[in-house]
This record gives structure tokens, C-alpha cells and sequence, in this order.
């Protein structure tokens, strides 16, 4: 696990930019390609924004397959998609290999399992896929994707993506499961705003229950990478 703390938000999202380039030119040199999990909700807009306006030229977009962590049980149009989110700050400006997207528009366990088939036929294999990078936020109750508190989608070990029913917020989501994203060769949290300090301690510093708080059920080989605004680390001990 390493931790990176940036005086902004816009530092953090301009690392983050570098990192995704970095991995994605390592995954293309050794495989020939770059199979990246896009993080939904608002704190990647920004590094999207900044690899659609700088990176065009840098990174071989053809070779770039992009997929989903999570998504609303919205359609792709839809103002809560992650689909239309990532598509305006990013897809929709860069040359990408494939988008593989989430059909938030079904109903959800469908959706799950017609994405899993997907998953399926891309790595080709029955054990787990190995995304080359996953990104993700946190919330500040330290759900990470749609992986929330006390929900069913932590406890599942057998699939690689469910419909995860998320009683406080009146809805169903689809997620990637907790085995799915740890077998990522990489996976980077990106988090900011005060809002989320007090999360960030419990998760890096404080032994936290982890059906309390599921981000720290991400442990890929290494342990995650966590890139952090001052604001978010601002509770975290001397760093
Ligand atoms: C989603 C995300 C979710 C997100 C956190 C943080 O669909 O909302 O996958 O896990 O990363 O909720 O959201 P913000 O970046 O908007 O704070």
C-alpha cells in the first residue's frame, strides 16, 4: 500500500492522469493492451477531463479498453449515469478501443450478470479477471464502488458482478465484487474533500470493520494505491 497526499485536488487528479499513462503504456508494452475500471461519482471528472485534453497524443487510445466499477440502475443518458459522466469528461474525446459498458438500463440483476458474461468473454477465462487498473473513490460512509455498508455485494465471493440493493438510498446498484477488483495488477484510490477525512482515518488508520466500511476489504497484491487532497488527509497522522 502506498499513500500520496497533494496540496490540491487538481494535483491529485494531475498525478493521477500520469499514473494512468504509465500503466497504460506498461499493459500495451507487456500485453498489447490496457484493460482500465473507470471510478464513478464526481472526483475522477477532473483527471478524465485532464487525459482527454493532454494525453490524446500519449497514449495509444486504440489500445485502450475501458470498463466500469459500478452503476446506477439509470439509462446511459441519464444525468446519475457513470457511463455519461466518464463519456463527457473523457470517452467521447479519445480514439478508446472499447467502451464496455454497465446497461444500467436493465433491471439490475440482469445487468449484473449480462456484464459478468461480458467480463467473461473479454478475459477469456473462468478463474477471475485481472483488470489492469482499477480506479476508485470512496463515499464518505467508506463505501467504495457501489460496495456499501453492510450490504450484501461484501459478503460475495463467487461472482464477479452483482446487484447490490442499497436500502438508504432507495436503489439497487451494479458493482464489481471484492475479488473481482483485488485480482487488478493495480488499483488507485482517488479521494478528496474534507468530507471524506474522517473515513480515510478509520480505513488507513483505524482497524475499521470492514462490513462498516468496504474499502478496506481492496487489498490487491501490494495493497491499493491511495491519492489524497490535503482536505481528505487532513485527519490522517503525520504525513
Ligand atoms: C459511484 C461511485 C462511488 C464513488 C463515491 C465517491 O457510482 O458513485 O462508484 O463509489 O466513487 O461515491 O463519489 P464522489 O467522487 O462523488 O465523492
Amino acid at each position: 500500500m502506498s499513500i500520496h497526499v497533494y496540496s490540491s485536488s487538481e494535483e491529485l487528479s494531475a498525478a493521477a492522469a500520469r499514473e494512468f499513462a504509465a500503466r497504460a503504456e506498461e499493459a500495451i508494452e507487456e500485453c498489447g493492451r490496457f484493460a482500465v475500471v473507470l471510478a464513478g461519482g464526481s472526483t475522477p471528472e477532473t483527471m478524465y477531463g485532464i487525459l482527454a485534453r493532454d494525453y490524446i497524443g500519449r497514449i495509444d487510445w486504440s489500445k485502450v479498453y475501458a470498463f466500469f466499477g459500478d452503476e446506477r440502475s439509470v439509462p446511459p443518458h441519464h444525468d446519475d449515469s457513470n457511463l455519461k459522466m466518464a463519456s463527457e469528461a473523457l470517452l467521447d474525446h479519445v480514439p478508446v478501443g472499447n467502451v464496455h459498458r454497465i446497461r444500467g438500463e436493465l433491471p439490475p440483476e440482469e445487468a449484473a450478470q449480462a456484464y459478468e458474461e461480458e467480463l467473461r468473454a473479454f478475459f477469456q477465462t473462468e478463474d477471475i479477471p485481472q483488470f489492469d487498473l482499477v480506479l476508485l473513490g470512496i463515499g464518505a460512509d467508506g463505501h467504495t464502488a457501489s460496495l456499501f455498508p453492510e450490504t450484501s455485494a461484501i459478503e460475495v465471493h463467487d461472482r464477479w458482478v452483482v446487484a447490490n440493493p442499497v436500502l438508504k438510498l432507495d436503489t439497487t446498484r451494479i458493482t464489481l465484487t471484492i475479488p473481482a477488483i483485488n485480482a487488478a495488477r493495480a488499483v488507485i484510490f482517488l479521494v478528496a474533500g474534507e468530507d471524506k477525512a474522517e473515513a480515510l482515518k478509520e480505513i488507513l488508520e483505524g482497524g475499521a470493520d470492514s462490513r462498516a466500511y468496504p474499502a478496506t476489504l481492496i487489498q490487491p497484491p501490494g495493497g491499493p494505491q491511495w491519492l489524497l487532497d490535503q482536505s481528505a488527509a487532513s485527519l490522517l497522522g503525520n504525513r
